[in-house]
């Protein structure tokens, strides 16, 4: 068979070797954490205050602040890059602090919890036949003895549970290590991660007020921000000529009410993986339409229950869509193509006062989103884009308006 490459073969290195618009395509994967993230320096500064006594005084006190926020609202970068970025800070101090990061949902029990992070301070550190109390006493004596300091951040803490189920033993044992060891350095400071304060709640007196002493809170990401994030993300991704504003700003828009940069984040990357497929030269909106259907799957019964002519409405947005190729059509444009269809359709057209009321309706649903012009319209225009659905598929489904 030599010199005779299978069809199999062929297939999979001409699919290797098509051209792609990424660069890198990992810049853009969640755990990626970036060197620079834009929008959260406020959040950067407080850690750094809260922080600032681990450099001045080490083992002065045992510092403990909660990160909270939604969804995708950058609390675990911050905490890892400022969790690197301190560490290589002290150490030009002579300090040794070591960061560690442990997601709880992971790692829900303090023993585990424990266990990695002696695996991280200490890789020989045995941890068969310990108690999670036994394996902490080892690990605080190489940290003694070796006189290093721990950053320790627990990532969705709510998760945490003792062995026994209890929500507040472990938190407790963490935050009041302190006491234990009274009069030595303290060692053991502790950023606490999660999306909702309520179940601090549920804790012990004494570890609410010590965890809530500093709190630092994250707020949903504008589109704006979110615009500035996936640029950012995206230049270190992708070629740039594979990005347009356009397609930037529709991501930041529609992801905005969930303030979400990962979710931002992975439209991106798959509107690049659908842009790839067609071999097209850069994203276009369409690319992130069907990108937005994998990540959220709308119910297509839906769009083909509606009431006529909200969906001759729709498709008519749908078709502009495509024609312009573009993220937004106006009102103007949907009315003269729905009265094209209407009359091929041999259907009495509704008043333009009516359409209003179909693009609430749509946008109840979910289907349409709206946004008021910016430069490059005259006066203020309402801009219609189609969520969770692609043009494709709103004229699949919708078919037998056709005509
Ligand atoms: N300001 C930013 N600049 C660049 N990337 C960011 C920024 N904020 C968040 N990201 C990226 O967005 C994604 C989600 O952020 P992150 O994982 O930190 O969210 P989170 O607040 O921890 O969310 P969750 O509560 O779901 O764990 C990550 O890929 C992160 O790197
Ligand atoms: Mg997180």
């Amino acid at each position: 068979m030599d010199g005779y490459p299978s069809l199999a073969y062929d297939i999979i290195a001409h699919e290797m070797d098509r051209p792609t618009l990424f660069k890198d395509e990992s810049k853009l994967f969640p755990d990626h954490v970036p060197t620079n993230l834009v929008h959260r320096e406020p959040e950067l500064k407080a850690l750094s205050r809260v922080f600032k006594v681990l450099l001045e005084s080490p083992g002065s006190v045992a510092q403990k602040v909660t990160l909270v926020g939604d969804v995708g609202v950058g609390k675990t970068a911050v905490a890892k890059r400022f969790g690197s970025s301190i560490e290589s800070l002290v150490k030009g101090k002579g300090i040794n602090l070591r960061y560690v990061h442990v997601n709880c949902y992971k790692d829900r029990t303090l023993f585990l919890v424990i266990k990695k992070v002696a695996q991280q301070i200490l890789p020989s550190i045995p941890d068969r036949g310990f108690s999670a109390q036994e394996l902490f006493e080892t690990l605080w004596k190489i940290l003694e003895d070796e006189n290093i300091y721990l950053l320790l951040a627990l990532d969705e803490a709510d998760f945490l549970i003792s062995a026994s189920g209890e929500k507040d033993a472990p938190l407790y044992f963490l935050s009041r290590v302190a006491d234990e060891y009274l009069n030595r350095p303290q060692r053991l400071s502790l950023i606490l991660i999660t999306r909702n304060l309520e179940f601090l709640s549920g804790l012990d007196k004494s570890v609410q007020s010590s965890l809530l002493h500093n709190v630092v809170r994250f707020e949903k990401y504008t589109s704006e921000q979110l615009f500035d994030i996936i640029h950012a993300r995206g230049m270190d991704a992708l070629k740039e000529s594979a990005l347009s504003e356009e397609v930037l700003a529709m991501i930041s828009d529609i992801s905005a009410p969930r303030g979400d940069a990962r979710y931002a984040l992975e439209l991106l990357w798959r509107a690049g993986k659908y842009a790839d497929a067609e071999a097209a030269e850069r994203i276009l909106p369409e690319h992130v339409r069907k990108a937005q259907l994998d990540v959220s799957q709308f119910p297509m019964h839906t769009v083909q229950e509606l009431p006529l002519h909200e969906r001759l409405f729709l498709l008519s947005v749908a078709k502009v869509l495509k024609r312009n190729k573009s993220a937004y059509v106006t009102m103007g444009e949907v009315e003269s193509t729905y009265r094209v269809l209407c009359e091929s359709n041999s259907i009495e057209p509704r008043k333009h006062t009516q359409f209003w009321e179909y693009l609430q309706n749509l946008k109840n649903l979910g289907i349409l989103y709206t946004k008021i012009s910016g430069a490059g319209f005259r006066g203020k225009t309402t801009l219609i884009g189609l969520l969770n659905l692609s043009v494709e598929a709103v004229e699949r489904g919708l078919k037998d308006l056709e005509g």
